[in-house]
């Protein structure tokens, strides 16, 4: 089955900040009037069709089309990013890579939804995308258009997700990638996945916000494809996991959406899908869509509280959720508008919220990486706050595997995760206390049986 393309998918870039209009973008994806991101628009969905072509953009239509692809052989239409092709830029059917992306699950959170004081909690999760992260929904459709530009090589700066995904793409279509990583700042797991699929790794003696910095300027000198998120593409192919999660809830959107935020780029396309739906008329209303980062990388929650959002100051960032170590997000202001369009809030957790939210996650059977942990953090921030109700309908947005940092992990549950290097928001000896509860370690016995029958009566009184 070819892509589809109607006169109404037409896409547009625009300047998010002037309004400018380019007919390309340029290797650094800015607009070269004012320097600020760019975005996908679609002039066609908002102008009347002839009376003679009905509109292919009917909300009927459209679901049945969706949900009929799930059933099809081809490869596109079982892509949970490529079904929902008619709301993305178009891509010829020749260039598109694709792992069958998305397709995550949404699951029912019955122990976290009693501790966190609400009676319907779900977790969608993006860490069951191919390399376990939510940016392949982005990266297929991102790495598919460098393909069409006849691109050789592509790169990122990565906390380690975007890596491991951008290299299996480009793999998987013939393309050299180059990857910039902060040195000894991403977990092992995400770093032997950009190993494997055979990319070029650049350990950098910096941070995050650093190799952002010298990407920016490699790709004005260099022929190569920028696959961050400041990558317009990105953003469209990152949105359809919205219009999965609201087909998975049968059209029926829920009261939040929480969402963790490093460079802020999922909020952004998360947001975007949301206001683009209902313009459609998918959805019938908006869901808040709030966004909780790590107290010691809180640059967008300090711009919002303490400046209205009028200014970010960039900030060094530090946190034990290594994804979301970022000081200078590059789609803040695309957050924001979206935070402000929905309605929603934006929060921050400590260390300890952080490590306790991620283990309850993993007692309801779940499990999740650091970074993600923190939406069921803010959710318990905000329901303190009154700003969710109990009787609210919540969906966290779950960004990646819990395999991607065992050693957190580990150390959580052995009692040492705040052990040595301090952090910022490192909490004293009382507050770490307070996670005691979730920590399981292992027990370390001789190989007999009366040593594991004494451990489980203990556990079984415990229990
Ligand atoms: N959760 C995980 C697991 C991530 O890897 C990231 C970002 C985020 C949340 C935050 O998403 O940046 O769109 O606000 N990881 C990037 C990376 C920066 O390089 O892998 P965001």
């Amino acid at each position: 089955m070819s892509t589809t393309q109607t006169a109404g998918s037409v896409s547009r870039l625009r300047c998010i900040a002037c309004g400018a209009t380019p007919d390309s973008a340029g290797q650094d994806f800015r607009c070269t009037a004012c320097g600020d991101l760019l975005e996908f628009f679609f002039p066609g969905w908002t102008s009347a069709p002839p009376a003679s072509d009905p509109s292919p953009f009917e909300p009927a239509a459209l679901k049945s089309l969706w949900l009929g692809r799930r059933t099809s052989r081809e490869a596109l239409d079982q892509s949970g990013v490529w079904r929902f092709r008619e709301l993305l830029p178009h891509i010829p059917e020749e260039h598109a890579i694709t792992l069958r992306e998305g397709n995550t699950p949404l699951y029912r959170l019955p122990r976290c939804a009693r501790a966190a004081g609400v009676e319907n909690l779900h977790a969608k999760h993006q860490g069951m995308n191919p390399t376990a992260s939510f940016k392949d929904t982005g990266m297929t459709f991102a790495a598919s258009s460098a393909h069409q530009g006849k691109f050789k090589w592509v790169a990122c700066a990565s906390t380690g997700n975007t890596s491991a995904s951008m290299a299996a793409y480009a793999a998987r279509g013939n393309m050299h990638s180059l990857v910039l990583i902060p040195e000894g700042k991403i977990s092992w797991g995400k770093l032997s996945q950009s190993l494997d699929y055979g990319a070029l790794t650049c350990q950098l003696r910096t941070d995050f916000d650093g190799c952002v910095r010298i990407l920016n300027d490699l790709v004005r000198q260099k022929p190569v494809y920028l696959l961050n998120s400041v990558n317009p593409y990105r953003i469209e192919g990152q949105k359809t996991a919205a219009v999965e999660l609201m087909e998975q809830l049968a059209w029926e959107p829920p009261d939040h959406i929480i969402v963790p935020g490093g460079n802020l780029g999922n909020s952004s396309a998360i947001g975007k899908a949301l206001l683009e739906m209902r313009e459609l008329k998918l959805i019938s209303r908006l869901p808040k869509l709030s966004i909780i980062q790590a107290q010691g990388a809180n640059p967008f929650y300090r711009s919002v509280r303490e400046f209205g959002g009028k200014k970010l100051e960039p900030m060094t960032a530090d946190t034990l959720a290594t994804a979301i170590r970022i000081g200078n997000p590059a789609s803040w202001k695309k957050a924001l508008r979206v935070l402000q369009a929905t309605g929603g809030e934006v929060e921050e957790v400590t260390e300890v919220e952080i490590a306790a939210a991620k283990a309850e996650i993993g007692a309801d059977g779940i499990g999740c990486e650091p970074a993600s942990a923190v939406t069921l953090a803010g959710l318990r921030k905000l329901r303190r706050s009154g700003f969710v109700k109990p009787g609210e309908s919540v969906v966290l947005i779950l960004t990646g595997h819990v395999l991607k940092d065992p050693d957190f992990t580990i150390k959580f549950h052995r009692g040492d995760l705040f052990a040595g290097t301090p952090v910022a928001g490192t909490p004293d000896e009382t507050e770490a206390a307070q996670a005691k509860y979730l920590q399981r370690a292992p027990v370390v016995l001789d190989a007999e049986l009366g040593a594991v029958i004494a451990a489980l009566d203990a556990a079984e009184r415990n229990s």
